[in-house]
């Protein structure tokens, strides 16, 4: 099993609606496990067909393991999730341990994070085989961008482990209309070079419908959502061979 954590510190950037559509393109060709780590459950509403019996925070108590439902897996979110974070740190590694022992029983595992850097955050990171951050085309998002970078070589370096392989910074919610969001992107790439993901996620309707929905872009029979349903496949089919999914 190969592990992708979704994270940045910064709210509404689009992270559980890249997961959502992860864990779908991923359940099309592989076993798929998808973990809820936020509190606000979106994900969790989003991907309810999927639920199984384990919640998310019993993989940061016990010995716990998820028994698959199907192609694709969800853990739900819960409340609980907050007392992770007043809890011993030793439950970091629990998580990182429980993830790894179902290593035969999955090809892949997807996980969302809270808008924080967190107990929850720091586990999904150190499990994580690949981090792959979405960002907003703005100033106040791209500020965060060092810090981000930070934790995932904090996380690393405390736990002595080597660096998950950062899949790059993924422009979303991108308004494609704003001259100010493309010269920002422009500006952008010249700047950051390889760690922009070599792909966008557009603002587009399409996406807000899918999450209602409970269902991908590509499913959503109009002109709009299929544009939507390229774009996004084109992200994942990247992250795929990025992560030398299925090789
Ligand atoms: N590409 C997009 N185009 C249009 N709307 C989007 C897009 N991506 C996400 N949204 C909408 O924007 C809002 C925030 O997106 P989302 O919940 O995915 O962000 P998030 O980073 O997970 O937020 P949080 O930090 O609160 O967990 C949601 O209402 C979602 O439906
Ligand atoms: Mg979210």
């Amino acid at each position: 099993m190969k592990t992708l954590t979704v994270m940045n510190e910064k709210g509404g950037v689009g992270k559980t609606n890249i997961v959502a559509h992860g864990g779908w393109y991923f359940a099309e060709r592989f076993r798929t496990l998808v973990i809820d780590l936020d509190q606000q459950a979106n994900l969790t509403a989003t991907l309810g067909a999927h639920l199984a019996r384990t919640s998310s925070v019993d993989l940061f108590a016990d010995v716990a393991k998820v028994e698959p439902v199907g192609p694709l897996t969800v853990t739900r979110s819960t409340r609980e999730l907050l007392g992770i974070e007043g809890a011993d740190r030793a439950c970091i590694e629990t998580f990182r341990d429980n993830l790894a022992s179902m290593a035969d029983d999955y090809d892949v595992c997807v996980i969302d994070t809270p808008p924080a850097l967190t107990n929850r955050t720091f586990g999904a990171l150190l499990a994580a085989d690949a981090v792959l951050a979405p960002i907003g085309i703005n100033d106040y998002s791209l500020q965060g961008v060092a810090e981000l970078i930070r934790a995932i070589k904090g996380v690393s370096s405390h736990y002595h482990r080597a660096e998950p392989d950062f899949l790059g910074l993924l422009p979303s919610i991108f308004d494609r209309k704003s001259r100010r969001e493309r010269e920002l992107y422009e500006a952008l790439a010249e700047q950051l070079g390889k760690i922009l993901f070599p792909g966008i996620v557009a603002k587009r309707d399409a996406y807000s419908r899918a999450a209602s929905e409970g269902m991908p872009v590509w499913e959503i029979k109009t002109a709009a959502a299929r544009d939507a349903g390229n774009e996004i496949r084109g992200v994942f089919e990247t992250v795929a061979t990025k992560m030398e999914l299925g090789a």
